[in-house]
């Protein structure tokens, strides 16, 4: 797909079909992820894939809408803070790092027809608790990723004229 089409398509998928995820697209998603860019090329981040299936219910305590667990994979993409770049003013880019690594992989995903949610609102203590999350790591976001079953709304977005200005502010 065009990638600017590609970003038009792209919308958060909050219903998903049961269906299994192809294991060739699983690992192209996850391709996309490991060639992220990141600050200083230190890949500070670890991605969690996780099968649904028969773990429902510790599963609802990381995110409680019920289209978290529908579909069959849920993917969490982890900081590891001491590993990740620091400016000069001390400001750490562990999460920018994790962010553009969940965006490649969901960018990737919705190339081959899948579908994706960000998901920020989590329960960290949970997701700590029922992933086994060592105290090192942080988990920045995760996505269900699966066939679509729901269609994509009009997208909200304030005018350009509203977020860009050129030369100075
Ligand atoms: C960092 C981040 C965190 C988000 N967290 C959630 C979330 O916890 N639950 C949810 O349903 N959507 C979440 N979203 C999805 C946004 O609500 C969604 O991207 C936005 O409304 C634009 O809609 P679109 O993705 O369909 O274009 C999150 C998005 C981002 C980028």
């Amino acid at each position: 797909m065009e990638f600017v089409e590609l970003v038009r398509q792209r919308y958060s998928v909050r219903a998903y079909r049961a269906c299994p995820v192809e294991e060739e697209k699983l690992e192209q998603v996850l391709e996309a992820a490991r060639l992220a860019p990141t600050a200083a090329n230190r890949q500070p981040f670890r991605v969690l894939v996780i099968h649904t299936k028969g773990r429902e219910d510790e599963l609802r305590r990381i995110y409680g809408r019920e289209w978290f667990l529908q579909a069959p994979l849920i993917i969490g993409v982890c900081a590891l803070p001491a590993e990740a770049w620091s400016r000069v003013d001390g400001k750490s880019y562990a999460d920018v790092d994790a962010s553009i690594v969940m965006d490649h992989l969901i960018l990737a995903a919705a190339s081959l027809g899948l579908g994706t949610c960000w998901i920020g609102a989590f329960d960290p203590a949970a997701a700590r608790q029922v992933l086994g999350i060592p105290k090192d790591m942080e988990p920045i976001a995760f996505t269900p990723l699966g066939y679509p079953a729901d269609q994509a709304q009009p997208k909200k977005r304030k005018p350009l004229s509203d977020l860009v200005h050129y030369e100075r502010w």
